[in-house]
Order: C-alpha cells, then sequence, then structure tokens
C-alpha cells in the first residue's frame, strides 16, 4: 500500500527525479483536515446512493475520525513516497480501515473536484480570520482618531495635509487615520463578496472534467461541507482559479493598503517630521548604534506589500491561457496564495499593535499645519464669499503668498496694510481664516475634515465596521 494512486497502466515505478518534481505533501499537507472533511461528505453520499453499505459506511467515517486525531495532535505524517495529500490520505486510512472497505472511498470523485473543493474550504476560512485581523487594524485606526478628536486642550489634533508630499492644507490628524481605515474595511468587505460566491459553488461531484456516473449527491457534500450551492459546470469546477487570483488580490490589496500606513509611520517617526514616537515594545534597536529606534514594522510591511503582489502576478502567470480542464499546472496555484495567508496571518497583529500604540505629538503637527502657505486656499475662498470670481481669487492668494516668500513670513504675518496693498478685496476680516482650526472647521461637507463631519465619519465607519 503506498500513496500512489494510480500505476495499474505502467510497467515501471516513476523516476524518483519524477517524484521529486511531482511531490506536493510538503505544501499540501495543511489541507488535510479539509480533505478529511471532504471524505466524510463523500462516504455520506456514497452512502446514499447505495454504494456503501451502512456497516462500511460506519468503518470509514470511524477511519477518518481516528485520522483527524492523529492529523491534529500532529502524529499523522505524509510518507516520502506519497504524491500529494490526497494520496497520502487514502494510504492512510486503508492503513486504518483496511482495503476492502478503505478502497471504495475513492469511488466517483477524482483528485481534480477535490483539491478544488478543498482549497476554496481552505481559503472561506482563512478570509474570515484575515477579515477579522484587519478589522483589529481598522479598531486601531478608529481608536487613535477617536482620541485625537479631543487630544489638544480638549480639542482636534489638526496636521498638515498634504498632496504630493508638500503641504497642502490643514486636516484633523482623525481624518487622515480615518482615510486609512476606510481602505482597509473595503477589502474587508471585499472578501465578504468573494465569500459568498466561492461559498455557492462546492465542485466535489465535478470528477476529474465531466461528472460522476454514480448518482452521487453534489448538492449533498456541498451541504456537509458548508457550501450554498454546488457548481453548475464540472469543467468550470474543476479548471478555474479565478476563486483564488481573486484571493490573491485582496491579499495583494491589503498588503498595499498597510504598506501606505507604513510608509507615513516611517516618514513621521523621521527626526525630520517628529510627528509620532514609536512604543519600545513595536520598534527596534541598532545592534551597534545605541541610540537608534527603528520603524521596523512597518518597513517589514513595506517589504511584505510587494511579496503578496508578487503572489498575484504568479498566480495569474499560471494560469494565464491554460486550456481546459484540469492540467498539472494548477498545483502551482497553492504555496503563492498559502504564503499570502500566512504572511498577512503574521503581519496584522503586529502591524495593528504598532499603529494602537503610536503616540502623535500633536503640538508639533498643529505647529506646521499652517505653515507652507497651507490657508492659501482659505483667503482665495473667503474672497469668493466676498463676490470675487475664483480666478481673480486665485491670483490674489497666490500673490500674498508670493510676498510672504519675499519677507520671509507665513500668511498671518502679513500686515494689514501689506493685504491692502495687494488688493483692496483684502480686508482685515480675511484673518478669520488665517488659522488652522478656522481653515478646517470651514470644510464643513459631508466627507470634510471639519470636527462636526469628522465625528460623524466616525461613527459611520463604526457602523460599517459593525456590518462587516
Ligand atoms: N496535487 C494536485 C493539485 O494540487 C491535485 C492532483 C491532481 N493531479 C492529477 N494528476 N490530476 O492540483
Amino acid at each position: 500500500n503506498t500513496g500512489k494512486l494510480w500505476g495499474g497502466r505502467f510497467e515501471g515505478g516513476p523516476s524518483p527525479e519524477l517524484d521529486a518534481l511531482s511531490r506536493s505533501t510538503h505544501f499540501d499537507w495543511r489541507l488535510g483536515l479539509y480533505d478529511i472533511a471532504g471524505s466524510h461528505a463523500h462516504a455520506k453520499a456514497l452512502g446514499a446512493a447505495g454504494l456503501l453499505t451502512a456497516d462500511e459506511e460506519a468503518a470509514l467515517h470511524a477511519g477518518l475520525d481516528a485520522l483527524a486525531a492523529r492529523f491534529t495532535d500532529g502524529s499523522l505524517r505524509p510518507d516520502p513516497s506519497d504524491e500529494d495529500v490526497h494520496g497520502a490520505l487514502e494510504r492512510l486510512l486503508i492503513e486504518e480501515v483496511g482495503p476492502e472497505v478503505g478502497g471504495k472511498l475513492r469511488a466517483g470523485r477524482s483528485r481534480n473536484d477535490q483539491i478544488a473543493t478543498l482549497f476554496r474550504c481552505y481559503l472561506l476560512d482563512h478570509s474570515v480570520t484575515v477579515a477579522r485581523l484587519v478589522l483589529d487594524l481598522v479598531d486601531a485606526l478608529a481608536a487613535q482618531a477617536d482620541a485625537h478628536l479631543t487630544s489638544v486642550d480638549g480639542r482636534p489634533a489638526i496636521m498638515p495635509g498634504r498632496t504630493h508630499l508638500q503641504h497642502a492644507q490643514p486636516v484633523l490628524l482623525s481624518h487622515h487615520l480615518l482615510a486609512h481605515a476606510w481602505a482597509l474595511l473595503r477589502d474587508v468587505e471585499r472578501l465578504a463578496d468573494w465569500r459568498r460566491r466561492v461559498a455557492g459553488d462546492s465542485p466535489y461531484g465535478s470528477g476529474a472534467l465531466a461528472g460522476q456516473s454514480l448518482g452521487l449527491d453534489p448538492e449533498l457534500v456541498a451541504r456537509e461541507l458548508g457550501f450554498t450551492g454546488s457548481t453548475a459546470n464540472s469543467i468550470d469546477g474543476t479548471a478555474s482559479r479565478d476563486f483564488v487570483a481573486e484571493f490573491a488580490f485582496v491579499a495583494a490589496q491589503t498588503g498595499i493598503d498597510i504598506s501606505r500606513i507604513a510608509e507615513e509611520v516611517i516618514l513621521w517617526a523621521t527626526k525630520e517630521f517628529g510627528f509620532v514616537t514609536l512604543h519600545d515594545s513595536w520598534s527596534t534597536g541598532s545592534s551597534i548604534m545605541p541610540q537608534k529606534k527603528n520603524p521596523d514594522i512597518s518597513e517589514l510591511a513595506r517589504g511584505k506589500a510587494g511579496r503578496l503582489v508578487g503572489n498575484l502576478a504568479g498566480l495569474l502567470t499560471t494560469l494565464k491561457a491554460l486550456p481546459l480542464a484540469y492540467n498539472r499546472d494548477l498545483q502551482e496555484d497553492k504555496e503563492p496564495v498559502f504564503d499570502s495567508v500566512d504572511t498577512l496571518e503574521v503581519l496584522l497583529p503586529a502591524f495593528t499593535g504598532q499603529v494602537a500604540t503610536l503616540v502623535f505629538d500633536t503640538d508639533r503637527m498643529g505647529e506646521l499645519a499652517p505653515q507652507g502657505f497651507s490657508l492659501a486656499t482659505d483667503i482665495a475662498e473667503w474672497l469668493v464669499k466676498q463676490g470675487v470670481a475664483f480666478r481673480i481669487a486665485h491670483e490674489l492668494a497666490g500673490a500674498c503668498v508670493r510676498r510672504c516668500e519675499e519677507l520671509g513670513i507665513e500668511l498671518d504675518g502679513l500686515t494689514d496694510e501689506q493685504f491692502a496693498d495687494i488688493s483692496p478685496y483684502l480686508t482685515p476680516e480675511v484673518r478669520s481664516v488665517l488659522t488652522a482650526e478656522g481653515s478646517v472647521a470651514s470644510r464643513d461637507g459631508r466627507g470634510g475634515t471639519s470636527p462636526v463631519r469628522v465625528t460623524e465619519q466616525l461613527a459611520e465607519l463604526r457602523a460599517r465596521v459593525a456590518e462587516a
């Protein structure tokens, strides 16, 4: 009894070189419990079709339970002679229940419909784990946003908002943090969409490609495995891997969304920015420079985003132009996505810990917020409210900036006379918008950065999180 599931038509055994190339147990063994669950369901379908006696079916279930227990405690291991997890578990089942009944289980199924089903089951489970971890990060961002609505003597923290990495307009720190939270929440929602689609599509019963002739009920197997339905086309069921590619995309997009936070944390933690201090437990030191405190979690996050994108690109390249139906190329679908799952499951808890413990220097952020002429738009919009055409208002605000650059001052340093020199429209009342507080408070349309809107926004985000 070996883990080979074929051989009848071959005179000699495969060469060791072929075995070495073909073997997948070193990575597909992690699907073992899903394979066993599939076998339980398949045994029921065989029993329901009258192809197993009640005793035989009971013996198979008992044997599979024994394997599951040994799999869980780690004592069940594949043999070097096993080609893949399916062959290994059939060999082990036969050792458990004997060849007579153990040899009956394979009727009406193929490794092609098995693997297509098990991989879905594995990803369905891990999509829930990953989604929960992403939601933890969303929660950490929301908690920071919440705290910074009142962190400056009871008032919201303000920071320089940037475009092109240049000072653009003041924004609430909370508004900025929530921007990252929304992107991550969409990743969670993408996983939920994906799950709905995949859960309706159990391929068990598709056989190798053409379906099975033994009167088995694929809907029964689907239900047993927690699917909401079985696949309508056995060729599609065994040959499609868009469910894998789509999962890999969401994983890559999640990695990219995390990397954008990571890059900012790295910048913010520099001496030049000085916006954040990292918690000792969530940062690292240097082996030679005693003073160093490095944002390694963010750097690893930035690096791992590349790895997640690579996994997606590699997988899509494998799938491109593959003819129907199953081809062995498809065995290459698993390692990249297992790696994406492992990567996110180890990255997210660390990244969330880092975000939750960031300490912001709100004084410094607030001091820099109105600098770099970031209130020029406020001058222009104030002029519009006085009836000046925006084209002219833009010109006049630009002239204020030019004057300030000549004088080496910020906009609020211009005297009443200097404003009046630039234009009679620029009366002393313009000063009312020349503070970061006034600027953010004025942006009070839906989605804007005013404290009222950001408070509403936080509630809206939390309601969506509760639904996710
Ligand atoms: N190990 C294969 C895979 O991961 C499944 C087995 C199908 N093999 C075959 N020769 N039809 O895709």
